[in-house]
């Protein structure tokens, strides 16, 4: 059991509610519920943080909360609530004048399970000055475990002039962005010039070589330009774009970087902009585009994928379910682009509800499908390069179960990943295969696992991390039915017994993530520094589309944030009507016409700005 001790009585009740949590799911469902009322009622701020996991991430705060202190609940979800005690945003201590004594009693109170009660001083996002009557009270299960935190704050302005504040609060985009600018780091590093000479820092006695090669190519993006915020000679020395591309390749890996500067087409790139855009997303942009040509006869249901800068068509389902096999190619790269159906030699039967995938530099890859009286397994190549091109059979030993609507990625340039989809009559499966297109005679390869995520169709598969998998929604089987599910699992095949991991989501009992609307055939996109970006899709309700979400899979307590985009959006935009080009840029087809397709309309979503052209 539990100690009341310190700060408050023995007896203290804890917020009037039953001091455990109970042992079966139901009743840790209602529990849960009975919780989030009561926090979504309360008058005062709040703050739920999970004892169990390390560090005590918020796993919930009520409205009141981001009012007073201006922290929307998705940045700060799953971080320790000691960034209060920093002045903004980009302060790396607790500023000097919050009592260290409180914060030493807060840490004894958690560690030990009691009760706290204090007055302590924090910010807002913007830098102003709050002062914070604190109260934590522990919940415990029925073994006096203690499960979560709850913490209740008393906000009221405090009167102490601290000066101006170099915290960077305006909305998400314009903080991150602001802090990258010239001109703060002018400003910033004038005030700082005089604290950090030469003569009073040893790391400033260092050579620019040293400082440049040895340090700053080492660290991380955002380290580097906190760095550049010191004083005037590291600012100089952030500003050379080859410490940048180090410090890009570093964060990012070689074989990313190399794909940005091919998918730059020759065009030199800022690496300092590109990381600051590609972290901070502040750049995302649609653009609207009209392309000539025709993807004739009419049909629905096809499915595309990207290869360099060319879009790849193959089949679809046309008029009275009239299985399609030709294949049409946009080549971006020239002036005025049009759709080409290109004459290639043995094309697979006709189907749709097939996927699209680029292998190897150039093939590209057909699995499975559907027209009327037939569901496909079958594997299909064409190389683009080859002239004229031809589709040929691959024949991979040990197939999956044919299939239709199922996900499909690509690992590490040469594997063909799929999984799930509808197979005979309707059956969800919940499989997952891997073929080698790269070898000889290739076999498929199921991963076989203790678990696997609820069967379901139109889900997607991104790689992240080099061999991880992130799956994202679809419509999923739960029980005897079928809904949209917007659960996010992962699995790391470089393991030698891989797993699947629930990462975020919010259909577990009592989950408080804020996912994005369940929804299926939607696109998911993974940047090169890892993280995945999720749009479009089929979804219930009013829903918007267009809206973007973006999670971090490897972070510590991965949480979903949406990303504000400028430009033109698209109404719909579907996975298999969306190429990915790059790690930087999208393009959707058709995306004002719902179900029926025009294709001579594109839109494109940059990530970044340089790589934003199309032709
Ligand atoms: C549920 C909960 C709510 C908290 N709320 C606040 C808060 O509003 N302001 C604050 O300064 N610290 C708050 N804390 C305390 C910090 O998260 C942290 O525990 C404290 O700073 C001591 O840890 P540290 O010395 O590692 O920073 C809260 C902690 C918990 C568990």
């Amino acid at each position: 059991m539990a100690r009341y001790s310190g700060c408050v009585e023995e007896s203290a009740p804890i917020m009037h509610m039953q001091p455990h949590i109970l042992s079966s799911f139901a009743a840790e469902w209602e529990t849960n519920m009975r919780l989030r009322m009561l926090l979504h009622s309360s008058p005062c701020s709040l703050v739920v943080t999970d004892a169990l996991e390390l560090d005590h991430p918020i796993i919930y705060v009520n409205s009141i909360f981001e009012e007073v202190t201006g922290y929307k609940a998705e940045e700060i979800l799953g971080r320790n609530c000691r960034f209060l005690q920093k002045r903004g945003l980009f302060a790396q201590r607790r500023h000097p004048l919050v009592d260290a004594s409180t914060v030493s009693e807060i840490k004894r109170c958690i560690r030990e399970g009691i009760v706290f009660q204090g007055e302590l001083l924090n910010f807002r996002k913007d830098g102003t000055p709050l002062r914070n009557k604190l109260c934590l009270t522990p919940v415990l299960d029925d073994n006096g475990t203690i499960t979560h935190v709850i913490g209740m704050q008393l906000f009221a302005e405090a009167n102490i002039d601290l000066g101006p504040s170099y915290s960077l609060a305006q909305k998400d985009q314009d903080t991150a962005s602001a802090y990258w600018t010239n001109g703060i780091c002018k400003a910033y590093s004038e005030v700082q010039e005089v604290e950090a000479s030469a003569s009073s820092c040893g790391f400033l006695q260092l050579s620019d070589e040293v400082i440049s090669y040895n340090i700053l190519a080492l660290v991380t993006p955002s380290d580097v330009s906190s760095l550049g915020l010191v004083c005037r000679r590291l600012n100089r020395l952030t500003k050379n774009d080859d410490i940048w591309k180090s410090v890009c390749e570093n964060a990012w890996g070689r074989e990313a970087t190399e794909t940005l500067e091919a998918g730059a087409g020759g065009r030199r790139l800022e690496w300092s902009r590109l990381a600051r855009e590609l972290t901070t997303l502040e750049a995302v942009t649609w653009r609207k585009w009209k392309v000539g040509g025709a993807v004739e006869p009419f049909r629905c249901n096809f499915s595309t994928c990207a290869v360099g800068n060319k879009l790849v068509l193959f089949g679809g389902e046309g008029v009275n379910m009239q299985p399609m096999d030709d294949t049409f190619v946009l080549d971006l790269d020239v002036p005025h682009p049009e759709w080409t159906r290109i004459d290639v030699r043995s094309p697979p039967p006709g189907r749709w509800g097939h996927s699209l995938s680029c292998l190897n530099g150039s093939w590209v890859v057909v699995f499975g499908g559907e027209r009327r009286d037939r569901l496909f397994n079958d594997v299909f190549v064409m190389d683009l390069n080859e002239q004229p091109p031809s589709w040929r059979e691959i024949r991979g030993a040990a197939p999956p179960l044919p299939r239709v609507w199922h996900s499909a990625c690509t690992l590490e340039g040469t594997k063909l990943v799929i999984s799930g989809g509808s197979g005979v009559s309707g059956v969800l499966l919940s499989d997952i295969y891997i073929l080698d297109v790269s070898i000889g005679k290739p076999i498929w390869q199921e991963i076989q696992v203790s678990w696997s995520p609820p069967s379901r169709l139109g889900h997607t598969l991104t790689v992240y991390g080099g061999q991880k998998l992130l799956m994202f929604g679809g419509l999923a089987k739960s029980g005897s039915n079928r809904f949209r599910s917007s659960d996010a699992f992962t699995i790391d095949l470089s393991e030698r017994q891989p797993k699947w991991k629930y990462l975020v989501g919010s259909s577990r009992p009592g989950s408080l993530d804020m996912p994005p609307p369940p929804r299926l055939d939607h696109v998911a996109i993974t940047l090169t520094c890892g993280r995945v970006l999720i749009f479009g899709g089929s979804m219930a309700g009013s829903d918007s589309t267009s809206e973007i979400f973006v999670v971090d899979p490897a972070a510590e307590n991965p949480a979903w944030r949406m990303v504000n985009a400028a430009g033109e959006q698209p109404k719909y935009a579907w996975g298999r009507g969306t190429c990915v080009i790059g790690a930087t840029k999208a393009i959707v087809l058709g995306g004002q016409a719902g179900e029926e397709w025009v294709l001579n309309e594109l839109y494109s979503l940059s990530l970044a700005n340089k790589v934003d052209q199309l032709g």
